[in-house]
């Protein structure tokens, strides 16, 4: 493993590789407080973010590395410099790249032109971190991985691509439930396709909200991602009976709500699932330091 990019690059055995590490700096973190000593990781984000900035930058430090956070005060990635230059000269400095961006290509070039790792840190398709830290979270509910019964509802955006992946490579059976015309993409449902079959798993597409009964967890996110200019007021209709509520949780007959996070409380979840027993939210927050942790000690350790 030189990168992680995506869920979809993971052979299974490295993704449960990566989990059980991932459980194991959990338990028992003094164990891994000098992995990453004497190593510097530069963390360059194109976009807003609360989890994804300050777990990296604190998980870094309890592993006894060093990280600099770029923003894009100081010239955008590919306008003040071209991304081959930032990559390049990163390298000689940083010993990883951690990158949010906008266009996937972007974390690609970083990934092409430098010489370190590079961790996408989200893209407009994929969020490798945030699959790894809420499979993690499930793995602490259920034990065969295979056998958990997920639904997405509502954009399949980058956070459902990235779930879409990982459920293939665990071989379970995924359903993704989307309003007409916002389904994930199709060739990156073709590949999960591909990948859950090998496996023996399964990924089904529908817009029918009726397809929620019979899941063990019920994962939503934002229904306008970060970049995405389409107004909420021109969509809040056709949306409306995807929101996660008490009632479609009772129709799922689901155990857990997931949510990568930010919310938009009364949106795409109410207060009452966020809030309720049920409700992973929190753990997935935390396990995104630690699964973050995971692949910087494998790229790095
Ligand atoms: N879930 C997540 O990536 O959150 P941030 O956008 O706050 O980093
Ligand atoms: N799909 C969301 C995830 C935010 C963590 C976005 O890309 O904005």
């Amino acid at each position: 493993m030189k990168h992680l990019i995506s869920i979809k690059d993971l052979t299974q055995t490295q993704l449960l590789d990566l989990l059980k590490l991932a459980a194991e700096i959990k338990a028992d973190p003094a164990k891994y407080s000098r992995a990453l000593a004497g190593k510097s990781v530069v963390m360059l984000f194109e976009k807003p973010s609360l989890r994804t900035r300050v777990s990296f930058n604190i998980g870094i430090n309890k592993l006894g590395g060093h990280c600099l956070y770029l923003d894009q005060q100081n010239g955008a990635l590919g306008k003040r410099e071209s991304v081959q230059d930032f990559a390049s000269n990163l390298s000689c400095w940083a010993d990883a790249i951690v990158a949010r961006t906008f266009a996937h290509e972007t974390v690609q070039g970083l990934a092409e032109h430098g010489s370190v790792p590079v961790i996408n840190a989200l893209s407009d398709l994929y969020h490798p971190c945030q699959g790894l830290a809420d499979f993690q979270s499930l793995a602490e509910h259920f034990d065969d991985l295979s056998k958990v019964r997920l639904a997405f509802v509502g954009d399949g955006n980058n956070v459902c691509h990235s779930l879409m992946y990982g459920a293939a490579l665990l071989g379970a059976r995924m359903t993704v439930i989307c309003p007409p015309g916002h389904f994930p993409d199709g060739f990156e449902v073709q590949q999960a396709q591909r990948i859950a079959r090998e496996h023996g798993g399964e990924i089904v597409l529908t817009s029918d909200v009726n397809a929620i009964e019979g899941h063990d967890a019920i994962y939503t996110d934002t229904w306008i991602s970060m970049g995405d200019s389409t107004s909420l007021a021109d969509i809040k209709a056709k949306f409306a009976p995807y929101q996660v509520n008490k009632a479609l949780m009772e129709k799922a007959g689901a155990s857990h709500f997931m949510h990568c996070l930010p919310a938009h409380r009364g949106v795409e979840v109410t207060d009452e699932v966020m809030d309720g027993e049920g409700s992973l939210i929190l753990t997935q927050a935390e396990n995104r330091m630690h699964a973050q942790n995971a692949v910087l000690v494998t790229l790095l350790g």
